[in-house]
């Protein structure tokens, strides 16, 4: 993997959409030897090449760019906002905030396309992308290298089949938004001790394990799996350069293994967080969410004045069951930390 990435280490600091990724973060990681990824799905085009060139600026070494496959969202009736912008009054009104007059639009069709443009444009030297599969002409013929995201076997095997480079495979364990795109979510709930082996059997491409790895023994271990890389994203959100609003920081400090849940109710798509009580209060409204991604655009006025604010139980906290390990160092410390950890556990095996 590290030969496919040009990288020092078969290390990918995950890409995480919503700010985190930082061109300092990213740049950080890939000058430190792992490959660092610039999370691109919410950013327009032009901000996206933006990114790309502000981290191409701070670094000469490989990085990624990371979008989602184009969304369809379908369109909720007025009732079903009107009872979902009722509840989120309560927390508007704790904030100082009026409820705005439409729910952000998402972004309009045709914006993955433009996205990948950019990608093909600055030659981007590694392209990811998860939620389904995008159109992968552009990047391809760009020469980028190509990783997917899968949660099954049959995703793994369904992305081999289309060509890409290597496989992302996200255990149930992970942060962020589950990237099931071919089987029902729950179904494709499943933990990277069982899911590496199994996959690995199948497919010839090299496999990249995410979720839950936050150390040089969670990177041993997916190694013995059968994994030739990792993926880490919660471990990186704690990093100095990441762009984790302080309330966040503070809540990922407190956290422990039992912390996370994974919920639809945040965003419309299940994903792992750290509950809050923003999540318990929709909880035990009954309400449906509306559909990915309405559900998270209609709180974004109140995840803003959160941040801003300082609270953290009206945030949406993505994060990984292992949120309990995360340290605050800078991104290329943590690098090198991994890289000597991995080194050490494996020695341990061995005797
Ligand atoms: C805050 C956050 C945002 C994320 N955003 C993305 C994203 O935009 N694209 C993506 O492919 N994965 C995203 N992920 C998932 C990661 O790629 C990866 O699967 C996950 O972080 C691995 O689990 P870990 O957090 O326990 O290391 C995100 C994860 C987190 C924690």
């Amino acid at each position: 993997v590290a030969k496919l990435l040009g990288t020092r280490y078969p290390i990918v600091q995950a890409p995480m959409a919503g700010g985190f990724t930082t061109p300092e973060l990213v740049a950080a990681v890939s000058n430190a030897g792992a490959l660092g990824s610039i999370g691109g799905a919410m950013l327009p085009p032009e901000t996206l090449r933006e990114a790309i060139r502000a981290t191409r600026a701070l670094t000469d070494r490989p990085f990624g760019v990371n979008l989602f496959a184009p969304l369809e969202p379908e369109r909720p009736s007025e009732e079903a906002v009107d009872a979902i912008q009722g509840l989120l009054d309560r927390f508007r009104a704790d904030l100082g905030l009026v409820r705005p007059a439409e729910v952000p639009s998402p972004p309009p069709p045709g914006t993955v396309e433009a996205q990948l443009a950019v990608v093909a444009e600055e030659r981007v030297p590694v392209f990811s992308f998860t939620l389904g599969v995008p159109p992968l002409g552009p990047v391809r013929e760009a020469g980028a290298v190509v990783l997917g995201t899968a949660t099954t076997v049959g995703e793994a095997v369904e992305l081999e089949g289309l060509g890409v480079d290597a496989v992302v495979l996200q255990g149930s364990e992970a942060g962020g938004h589950r990237g099931t795109f071919r089987v029902p979510f729950d179904q494709g709930s499943i933990g990277g001790m069982a899911l590496v082996p199994q996959v690995v059997d199948q497919v010839d491409v090299p496999v990249v394990l995410a979720g839950g790895i936050m150390d040089g023994r969670g990177i041993a271990a997916a190694l013995a799996l059968g994994a030739e890389g990792v993926q880490l994203g919660t471990a990186f959100l704690t990093c100095s350069e990441s762009g984790t609003p302080a309330p966040y920081r503070q809540a990922l400090a407190e956290a422990g293994a039992d912390s996370t849940a994974v919920t639809a109710l945040l965003s419309g798509r299940p994903a792992r967080a750290i509950r809050t009580e923003l999540l318990a209060a929709v909880e035990s409204s009954g309400l449906e969410p509306l559909p990915f991604p309405l559900q998270g655009l209609a709180m974004a006025d109140i995840r803003a004045a959160a941040a801003q604010q300082g609270y953290p139980e009206l945030l949406f906290l993505l994060a990984g069951q292992g949120v309990g390990l995360a340290r605050r160092v800078p991104a290329g410390e943590l690098v090198e930390a991994l890289a000597a950890e991995t080194e050490q556990a494996l020695r341990r095996l061995a005797g």
